[in-house]
């Protein structure tokens, strides 16, 4: 069974709903589980939290030097203890989206990719990319937030899509995120292998 799962996608795509969705039904069926995201709820992730709602400027590289900070404040305090004692861990965002995100011109994102594969950051065993055009993840932005992050427009999300597709694994799972609740969760329980009954609790 997968150990260690992360969810991956452009703002708007539903991953952290989805993240919480398959975090409850785990712990329902009793396996031992923990759900954590990036940035994190530690001082270098609160300062990114600042820079995502426009309090504090800082440029792509100063933002991928405090991604990586933070990542290894994760992989640390949260994601190495929790595989160490055996839990499955599901981690919403991860160098995936330094990558997409961090991109610029002096920076591919590739070579993003690449300088996060040389630290010593555990290897997901299975990604899930929720798959989303950006014109519908904007609308539901827009539907769903009183607060727009400094990525949340569609120029952004349109550039940071296509990082994803240039970089993430070929054994990506991508799932349509414009499906139900209910058709997500089964995709991800069929992809893993486990027994797929899912009543939604809505
Ligand atoms: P998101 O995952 O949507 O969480 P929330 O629901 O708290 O808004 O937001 C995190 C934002 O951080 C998102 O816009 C993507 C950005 N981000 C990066 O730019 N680089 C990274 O490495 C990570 C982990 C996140």
């Amino acid at each position: 069974m997968s150990k260690f799962i992360v969810f991956e996608g452009i703002d708007g795509s539903g991953k952290s709903t989805l993240s919480k969705n398959v975090f409850q039904l785990f712990v329902s069926r009793n396996i031992p589980t923990e759900l954590f995201r990036e940035p994190t709820n530690y001082d270098t992730g609160l300062r990114l939290r600042d820079f995502l709602k426009g309090k504090i400027l800082l440029n792509p590289d100063e933002q991928m030097k405090l991604f990586i900070s933070d990542r290894r404040e994760s992989v640390k305090r949260n994601i190495q203890p929790a595989l160490s004692l055996g839990k499955i861990v599901l981690l919403d965002r991860y160098y995936f989206s330094t990558a997409a995100y961090q991109a610029s011109e002096e920076n591919s994102a590739q070579s993003i990719l690449d300088l996060n594969l040389k630290e010593n950051f555990p290897r997901p065993n299975k990604i899930f990319f929720l798959n989303i055009n950006p014109e519908s993840a904007m609308k539901r932005i827009q539907l769903n937030r009183n607060e727009i992050d400094v990525f949340e427009n569609l120029e952004k999300l349109t550039s940071i899509r296509n990082n994803y597709l240039s970089i993430l694994p070929v054994d990506t799972i991508f799932l349509d995120a414009l499906k139900s609740e209910e058709e997500l969760m089964k995709d991800v329980l069929e992809n893993l292998e486990m027994n797929s009954d899912y009543e939604s609790r809505n």
